[in-house]
């Protein structure tokens, strides 16, 4: 398989180590910033570089495409590709906004091509497992959730920060990943109600040294017009309910990381993985024993480019298909729409 990625900024490094650790070959890159490609293939030994993404979907030689661009491109990237005849892993969220989700939506509908969405999280190791357990019935129904990623200083700048690039802060960088992980372990339930907050009272915290940061490739001089914070409680059609909440500034005395399931069986932890049950009337916690009980963002990487490529040949189907990328932007939206107009909110 010939691989081009679109987008040669930060996460394209770990698309491309996935791709070698698969079997599969980046044949060329594409990035609009000046001379940005043609740096990258000659780092990387890749053979084709352009400064137009429309050169690399022309490209005859590129049978799938990763788009790593900020969030504003993703929807009309994706689109452009499978129009000429690519298949496409698309980096999280698929789109600012569910219309353009729905958009990538139905030209993936319309193609043979495979879209899949870069939930890299689905496919660490520990949630692997994780799912497992829950598709035996072991913890039974889940009807309750939690879902934290509280950063102190994770406002990476540039076009993360711009609300009409990124579509928002928090919420749309890894509140989808949280939000997507919790959802896709209660079994994709449907969403019925959100009633959420967002806060800016913090800002980016540029003033803060002493400490590293993710950066965009251009963080640039330092606007910011995105959340700090938001919290949201989701309602879905089966009864079962999710809370949730995520920061990019946050006066907090350490950054958390969390993602819970609570059935009728037992229940778990993610990160790391422990799961909670009775025995004999007793309470007990089992500890599973694998390779990494935790993210683990190199496995997570090449779980997904693996099996994006084995959808490619046809050996499964996408693992996370347009149609659950526009599910999460639905109830991304909601959150917005809940927080700007102060109540809850029920979907269309
Ligand atoms: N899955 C994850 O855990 C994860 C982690 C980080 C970022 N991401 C996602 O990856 C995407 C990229 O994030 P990043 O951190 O690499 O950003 P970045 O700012 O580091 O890199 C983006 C690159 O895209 C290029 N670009 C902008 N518009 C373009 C266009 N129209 N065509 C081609 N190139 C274009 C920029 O010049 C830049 O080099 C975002 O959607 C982000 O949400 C995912």
């Amino acid at each position: 398989m010939k691989i081009g990625i679109v987008g040669t900024g930060n996460i394209a490094v770990c698309h491309r180590q996935a791709y070698e650790t698969a079997g599969a070959e980046v044949v060329a890159v594409a990035d609009t910033a000046d001379g940005r490609a043609a740096r990258i293939a000659a780092d990387w030994g890749v053979r084709r570089s352009y400064q137009d993404p429309a050169e690399l979907f022309a490209d005859d030689d590129v049978d799938a495409v990763s788009i790593c661009t900020p969030n504003h491109t993703h929807a009309s990237l994706a689109v452009d590709a499978i129009a000429a005849g690519k298949h496409v892993l698309v980096e999280k969220p698929m789109g600012r906004t569910y219309a353009e989700a729905v958009e990538l939506q139905q030209a993936a509908d319309k193609s043979d091509r495979v879209v899949q969405v870069g939930m890299v999280r689905r496919h660490a190791t520990n949630c692997r497992a994780l799912k497992s357990y829950l598709d035996a019935g072991m913890l039974g129904p889940i009807y309750y959730a939690k879902a934290s990623c509280l950063q102190r200083l994770a406002n990476p700048g540039g076009w993360f920060a711009s609300k009409k690039l990124s579509g928002g802060g928090p919420v749309m960088d890894f509140g989808v990943h949280m939000i997507d992980l919790a959802w896709y372990l209660m079994g994709t339930p449907e969403v019925v109600t959100v009633s959420a907050n967002t806060y800016d009272r913090l800002g980016a915290r540029n003033n803060i040294w002493g400490q590293d940061r993710y950066r965009a490739a251009d963080a640039g001089a330092g606007g910011n017009d995105v959340e700090d914070l938001a919290n949201a409680l989701i309602r879905f059609s089966n009864g079962a309910s999710l809370a949730v909440d995520v920061s990019y500034s946050l006066h907090a005395t350490s950054d958390r990381l969390g993602i819970s399931v609570f059935g009728e069986k037992g229940g778990a932890d993610l990160e790391p993985l422990r799961v909670a049950t009775e025995l004999a009337d007793t309470m007990v916690n089992i500890d599973p024993v694998l390779s990494s009980t935790g993210f683990n963002l190199t496995d997570g990487f090449a779980n997904q480019a693996k099996s994006f490529l084995a959808a490619c040949r046809g050996e499964t189907e996408s693992a996370v298909p347009a149609s659950q990328g526009a599910e999460l932007l639905k109830i991304l939206d909601m959150v917005y729409h809940s927080a700007a107009n102060g109540r809850e909110v029920a979907a269309e």
